[in-house]
């Protein structure tokens, strides 16, 4: 029975620890957790001092679920050099440190694993890396945000308003910590970063990944998208043309008949193409304690189990933002460019095919004077 630590005994971290306790013969078992307090009827198991995690030789896996950069950086790499393998379910930090963790794992001879980092609960990243160590990736896309999905399935389909959705997010446990890293597409920017950089063996940093978030999303533009025909989706895409890749976010409007546009509630749907497996998706909760703590625990289990992944690639790609374009849907009170104009609607207009640079250039201009700009690309597929 390999013995585990669990840094955290928030959403996650309690996630992980019950699902580890419910399975008692399972080949895992929690021997501490840390936390900043020591909640009543926990006095065995929680710590507040690290450093009895770290010298102790029993424990040989450490599971972060602190979030943030710091302390989870210290605490991770201590762990690393102390010959322990490291689980996370803390994207920014993965994002952030992304070659560093791999190459500090390495030197040291131990496991990095970040599946909940990633779809909460699915497991798309474990996935990923079984399929880059056989076959090409040339592409991802999906829904990577429970809370905004949530929001827009709210909006779309029950008449909910964009506040009321958001607070419900945040009280079912999906939200971030500040969920403004929702809403404005960070935290699926960094999960597109994450797994862009396992599919195309190289290392993207969250600016590598122009990003739009569904702020400035109003009744009337959902209300505008049903009418139309689509469903609008948060999501990430990930390309490799040539030797160039690409990689953005952006709130995208969908035919209603798609296989993404079914996606509800905190749901998120990640979706790879390979050259020799073709198309696989992988669909499941994005969020909440049960979800992610399961994903978090299997990890450790994975790990105490010998299931090998090959080695990350850390490769150097060129990244690039004008190799597709598409159209899209812009609601703003400023005048858009005749050049780009395919058509007018009423207080908005749908553009000619664009580049993602070409659109991010745009917005930027159009949102110095009216900051509650809305922008949409608009795909078929
Ligand atoms: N806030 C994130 C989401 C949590 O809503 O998807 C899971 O990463």
């Amino acid at each position: 029975m390999k013995k585990i630590a669990i840094l955290g005994f928030g959403v996650v971290g309690r996630g992980a620890y019950e699902t580890i306790q419910a399975r008692k013969n399972a080949g895992i078992s929690v021997k501490k957790v840390l936390d900043v307090r020591v909640p009543t009827g926990y006095e065995d198991v929680v710590t507040t001092d690290y450093q009895s995690i770290l010298s102790d030789p029993e424990i040989e896996i450490v599971a972060e679920a602190i979030g943030g950069l710091h302390p989870a950086y210290e605490f991770l790499t201590a762990a690393m050099k102390a010959k322990k393998s490291v689980v996370t379910a803390n994207k920014h930090l993965v994002c952030t440190f992304f070659r560093e963790l791999h190459t500090l794992a390495k030197e040291n001879g131990v496991e990095f694993r970040y599946t909940p980092a990633v779809g909460g609960g699915i497991p798309w990243l474990y996935n990923l890396r079984r399929t880059v160590r056989l076959d090409e990736v040339t592409s991802l896309s999906g829904i990577m945000n429970g809370t905004t999905n949530y929001i827009l399935d709210g909006m779309t389909h029950k008449g909910a308003d964009f506040s009321s959705a958001l607070s419900e997010a945040q009280r079912l446990g999906y939200a971030e910590a500040d969920p403004t890293a929702d809403i404005d597409g960070l935290d699926v920017r960094r999960k597109c970063a994450i797994s862009a950089s396992v599919a195309f063996g190289a290392v993207l940093t969250e600016d590598d990944v122009p990003t739009f978030g569904i702020r400035n999303i109003l009744k009337i533009d959902t209300d505008r998208f049903t009418a139309m025909g689509y469903v609008c989706k948060l999501l990430a895409k990930a390309e490799k043309i040539g030797d160039k890749i690409t990689a953005y976010v952006e709130p995208t409007l969908i035919p209603k008949a798609s296989e993404t546009a079914a996606i509800g509630s905190n749901f998120n749907m990640i979706s790879l193409t390979a050259k020799r497996v073709g198309r696989l998706s992988f669909i499941g909760q994005g969020a909440g304690k049960d979800p992610t703590g399961m994903a978090l625990a299997e990890d450790c289990l994975d790990i105490a189990e010998k299931s090998a992944v090959t080695e990350t690639v850390l490769g150097n790609v060129e990244i690039s933002h004008e190799l597709t374009e598409h159209p899209y849907y812009v609601r703003t009170t400023e005048a858009l460019d005749e050049r780009v104009i395919s058509h007018r609607l009423d207080g908005a207009y749908i553009t000619i095919p664009l580049t993602v640079s070409k659109i991010h250039h745009i917005m930027k201009e159009i949102q110095s004077n009216d900051s509650a700009a809305f922008v949409a690309g608009i795909t078929e597929e």
